[in-house]
């Protein structure tokens, strides 16, 4: 049976075989979805990037296609993006089919060994067929080195107002930005960051979009910054900033750190270009691991998943603009006929276990609803047969939301791998918890959102035992919504 490994994902993309890393080049055309992504097919760790790629006409079946770009004499393929030239500015095509071009960082390794620091240009490849073949432009590279160490991972926008490409690019501890009439031709135009948000490590794959904040008809630019490492909870992880763009320069609300996910398996995540405006969404995806460990997790044929795609929306908390993240309701089409189980309200205090019946938790969405009590800490356990178990909660005492994967099984690959990922937050009365949970790893939203903690973990047999916690005090499960989900191979 294909796609039925140990620790293989059943509802998460994978590649087949070889290894994953970032997401690349996501965009909507036609409709399909097409998913990039950092691809070394001859070995399970990191090597040559290439541009795997995939398509999906629903974003929760995807189909594998050949590899979209391959390394050549300019470098390996690393990160980047991909945008539908509705105008046919770059030439490439014509306003009846426009091209689809994607723009890249060459990675030059003759460069890198040499020990100089220019190892890293941009370059750009289109496609008149769909995405399905590639075209490199023979005047590559479009953006010179211009003697930066880490210059890499261009995100690409069409700007309404100028009428021009915006570039944004990873610049070792800031980004920078170019505009473009053509995509081939970039000017400078500002930078950001140095002294704003997190700077434990080195800024990689950027995106910069615009975003209503719900409820107003404001609309703020939101600018994803992944950062390595320097994660709230240790390694790789994914920052935002929220403010104003006017084509040249980005302003902040707040030079504050806020993070996309406060979990440690969600690295590298940008959005779509180009999803059609009636449906208005900005759709992320993102890279469920971490360079502390992603290349001895313990998998054999192929390393890494995505995570589920999810709607970013900007909602006014306390005055400030601030990102949420959910899971895309497409997702809904996953939940297994017949399988919906509702379980009784009820006071937890100490340990409750919840029959779940039939029900595969291994391949699961949860939705909880607590009303809080006097309890100092809560939460929901998932358990097997050897005893380990993944703990999923929030402290009233700290303030924080947990994942404790101490004990969830395999971790002996990787010293930095046990431990409990915590974000702070204050719950009000109530808290809902939103769970998709896939053999290998758990995604938690928390009120609509509010929070996400993304992890995975390696248990020894299938998380099949489902109980609540109450530590010091008594809590209310309100309700409990169950969901067995369908596999997508
Ligand atoms: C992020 C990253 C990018 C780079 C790619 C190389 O995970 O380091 O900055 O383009 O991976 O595979």
């Amino acid at each position: 049976d294909n796609f039925a490994e140990p620790y293989r994902p059943q509802f998460h993309f994978s590649p087949e075989f070889g290894w994953m890393n970032d997401p690349n080049g996501m965009v909507y055309y036609e409709g399909e979805y097409h998913l990039f992504y950092q691809y070394y097919p001859d070995s399970t760790v990191w090597g040559p990037m290439h541009w795997g790629h995939a398509i999906s006409t629903d974003l929760v079946h995807w189909e594998h296609q050949p590899i979209a770009l391959y390394p050549d004499s300019l470098g390996y393929i690393f990160s980047g993006s991909a945008v539908v030239d509705w105008n046919n500015t770059s030439g490439f095509g014509s306003e009846e089919n426009p091209p689809l071009i994607a723009i890249f960082t060459y990675h030059d390794m003759e460069i890198e060994k040499a020990g100089e620091l220019e190892d890293e240009t941009q370059g750009i490849a289109y496609s008149l067929d769909k995405g399905r073949s590639w075209i490199k432009y023979e005047g590559n590279p479009v953006v010179e080195n211009p003697g930066a160490a880490d210059f890499r991972d261009p995100n690409v926008i069409w700007h309404e107002e100028t009428q021009k490409w915006i570039m944004v690019l990873s610049v070792q501890d800031r980004v920078h930005l170019y505009s473009s009439e053509n995509l081939k031709e970039w000017q400078f135009e500002s930078e950001f960051g140095h002294d704003a948000g997190s700077h434990g490590g080195v800024w990689e794959c950027p995106d910069l979009f615009p975003l209503q904040v719900e409820g107003t008809d404001q609309t703020k630019w939101v600018l994803l910054l992944n950062i390595n490492p320097g994660g709230p909870n240790g390694g790789s992880a994914n920052q935002y900033f929220t403010g104003d763009f006017d084509g040249h320069t980005f302003v902040a609300d707040t030079k504050e750190t806020r993070w996309v996910d406060y979990g440690r398996d969600n690295y590298a995540g940008v959005t779509w270009s180009d999803v059609p405006k009636e449906d208005g969404r900005r759709i992320f995806i993102g890279w469920m691991s971490n360079w502390n460990y992603a290349q001895v997790v313990p998998t054999e044929k192929w390393r890494s998943a995505m995570t589920i795609p999810r709607k970013l929306s900007l909602k006014d908390e306390n005055g400030m603009a601030s990102l949420t993240s959910e899971p895309v309701s497409e997702l809904h089409a996953l939940r297994m006929a017949g399988s919906e189980k509702n379980i009784a309200s009820q006071t937890v205090s100490d340990i409750h276990t919840i029959d779940l019946g039939e029900l595969d938790l291994s391949q699961s969405e949860l939705l909880f609803e607590f009303q809080a009590g006097d309890s100092e800490s809560f939460g929901i356990s998932l358990g097997n047969d050897q005893d380990e178990m993944l703990k999923i909660g929030y402290s009233a005492e700290e303030k924080q939301l947990f994942v404790d994967r101490t004990n969830a099984g395999k971790s002996d690959f990787s010293s930095n791998f046990a431990s409990i990922s915590t974000a702070p937050y204050e719950a009000g009365d109530q808290i809902k918890f939103h769970i998709y949970i896939d053999v290998a790893s758990v995604e938690v939203f928390v009120d609509n959102g509010n929070r996400v903690l993304t992890e995975i973990y390696f248990s020894s047999t299938p998380m099949n035992s489902l109980k609540l916690f109450a530590n010091g005090g008594a809590v209310e499960l309100t309700s409990l919504t169950a969901h067995e989900l369908k596999r997508i191979w």
